[in-house]
């Protein structure tokens, strides 16, 4: 499946951008040098000289300039070359690199992979709740060598924490819980709602549940295209409604790297009203949260695509359960969405 062009993908968190200093990445297969430039915004080239090919970062970013460190060519935040100090210091037609538009939302950095006069930041998918104005965040990332659509399976369908996760976030109620899937436009939501459910010690004390206490629990999660999901997980004392409960707020945001890997951003939220305490809810839950991402999803998903190889999902014949309903939809969402976005302009054949 190729890649969703005309849309915004998260390229990192805003506060990884430090002026003056550049910022590589390869995102959906194409090396990128990112930087934040004197006036504070962001700025995003192909990370690949035009004459000799050599990455773009190696060199030295001064005055909103990169010059490559192989000959020296200049380039600003255009992409033009500025400055070539050889011969008559003519600067040659070719001598352009390609730029990307970025922009800076709720704390995090968004880049445009497609036709740039098409960029709209309109389009950036809301992550209000995450915004670092309002809420203590718990960050981190992971590097995962698994393709970004198995990942969206992995969050739009949560029975699987009874099972991976038996020992940390799930239990023996999840599977069982009750699923509802709905789209409105171009979201998706997948709603799992359990009953009379014992969460394990940690995430209890975690989520401030008394010991003890059976709870009812809610995870809802939100998928836009192409792969920037929210969940709200929440939970009331059984049998309570939703309104006397209390939620958070979770990202999981993935981003391509290649074909196969994937640039995995999630964070929690705690809001600031809580002071210090929320504050130290976002670090303890973030660094908690690591430990099952990183020691079971993440070999679980790993191990998944090396199976899978670059065979279609599809062809291989996947068998269906009642739990696959939203990440079905938002697979065929995305393919129909690139599917489109490949069609030639009508009139055109
Ligand atoms: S490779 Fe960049 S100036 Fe030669
Ligand atoms: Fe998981």
């Amino acid at each position: 499946m190729s890649f969703l062009r005309n849309c915004w993908y998260m390229a990192g968190w805003a506060d990884e951008f430090v002026a003056g200093q550049m910022l590589p990445r390869t995102l959906l297969n194409e090396p990128i040098v990112m930087f934040r430039d004197s006036l504070g915004g962001l700025q995003a080239l192909h990370d690949r000289c035009p004459h000799r090919f050599v990455p773009l970062h190696l060199g030295v970013l001064a005055n909103d300039r990169i010059q490559c460190a192989y000959h020296g060519l200049s380039f600003d935040c255009s992409g033009s070359c500025v400055h070539n100090p050889h011969g008559n210091g003519a600067i040659p037609k070719a001598a352009r690199v390609r730029t990307y538009p970025m922009h800076e939302r709720h704390g995090m950095a968004w880049i445009w992979m497609g036709d740039a006069a098409l960029a709209d930041p309109a389009m950036i998918t809301d992550y209000t709740p995450m915004d670092p104005q309002t809420a203590y965040l718990g960050k981190s990332y992971l590097h995962v060598k698994a393709n970004y659509v198995l990942e969206t399976d992995n969050i739009l369908d949560l029975s699987h924490i009874e099972f991976l996760h038996g020992s940390s976030l799930g239990s023996d109620a999840v599977a069982q819980g009750v699923i509802e899937v709905e789209q409105h436009g171009d979201t998706v939501h997948s709603r799992r709602t359990t009953h009379d459910e014992q969460l394990t010690p940690e995430l209890a004390r975690l989520r401030g549940v008394p010991p003890g206490q059976r709870v009812d629990r809610w995870l809802d999660v939100r998928w836009n295209a192409p792969c920037n999901m929210l969940l709200n997980s929440g939970h009331t004392p059984s049998g309570l409604g939703r309104e006397q409960g209390r939620s958070v707020y979770v990202t999981h945001i993935f981003t391509p790297h290649t074909d196969a890997s994937t640039h995995y951003w999630f964070a929690i939220a705690f809001s600031k009203e809580l002071g210090e305490e929320g504050r130290r809810l976002a670090d303890e839950n973030i660094q908690w949260l690591r430990q099952p991402f990183t020691t079971e999803d993440m070999p679980m998903l790993e191990a998944q695509q090396q199976v899978i190889g670059d065979q279609d999902f599809w062809a291989l014949k996947p068998v269906l359960l009642a739990s696959d309903g939203g990440a079905v939809r938002a697979r065929r969402l995305l393919e129909q969405m690139i599917k489109q976005e490949q069609m030639p302009p009508s009139g055109l054949s």
